[in-house]
């Protein structure tokens, strides 16, 4: 089983990256092999609008610009069973690594057809702040994951008040999705 963080969270401590870390423990108790992507550590270009509002990404489900890294990340993404997305809420919404990178991987992964269709799914998104925004900030992921095809497990947000329980919850998440859970699945009360 290989789980993949695509983490949108620039910071490499706090609230964010704890529950990232408890996901990944859990993932990893439960026997999976766990990978985390860090777009803030990669040079991945916005999409550029091509043309009239499509370029390659409509007719041949891929980015002309894809050699930034968009190409490798799609590889990596594609190989694994469970895909964990993972995000600081910046305005009420994805931290904008996170955003620009989906906004790419959308256009050429829509669909049923893309890489993305049918893989488990969790969103992590942590209103550090206020804590408002956390609503809106998985509206938005969870719109991307019904234009690929991603099927929702389950969301995580903690913030400053809540993250003790919701660490639990996280790790719980992680262990259940390397021990094959899926969504539409029942389990013992
Ligand atoms: C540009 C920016 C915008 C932010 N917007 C929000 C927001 O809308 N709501 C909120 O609760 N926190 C907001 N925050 C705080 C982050 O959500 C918080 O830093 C992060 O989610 C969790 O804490 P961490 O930085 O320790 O990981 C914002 C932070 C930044 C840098």
């Amino acid at each position: 089983m290989q789980i993949t963080i695509l983490s949108g969270n620039p910071k490499q401590d706090g609230l964010c990256q704890a529950v990232i870390g408890a996901v990944r423990a859990g993932a990893e108790a439960g026997g999976a092999a766990v990978a985390e992507i860090r777009l803030q550590d990669l040079p991945l270009i916005r999409c550029q609008v091509c043309a009239d509002g499509w370029g390659t990404c409509l007719s041949e489900r891929r980015c002309q610009y894809g050699s930034d890294g968009l190409d490798a990340l799609t590889e990596q993404l594609a190989a694994a069973d469970v895909l964990v997305l993972a995000t600081p809420v910046y305005w009420g919404e994805m931290s904008e690594s996170l955003k620009s990178c989906l906004d790419r991987l959308r256009r050429c992964q829509r669909g049923q057809d893309g890489v993305l269709a049918g893989k488990q799914a969790l969103i992590v998104a942590t209103p550090g702040g206020t804590g408002n925004g956390q609503l809106t900030c998985f509206e938005q992921m969870d719109r991307f994951c019904r234009h690929t095809g991603l099927v929702i497990f389950d969301y995580i947000g903690a913030n400053r008040w809540t993250a003790d329980y919701h660490l639990n919850m996280a790790r719980s998440a992680g262990l259940a999705l390397a021990q094959g859970r899926k969504n539409g699945d029942t389990v013992p009360l």
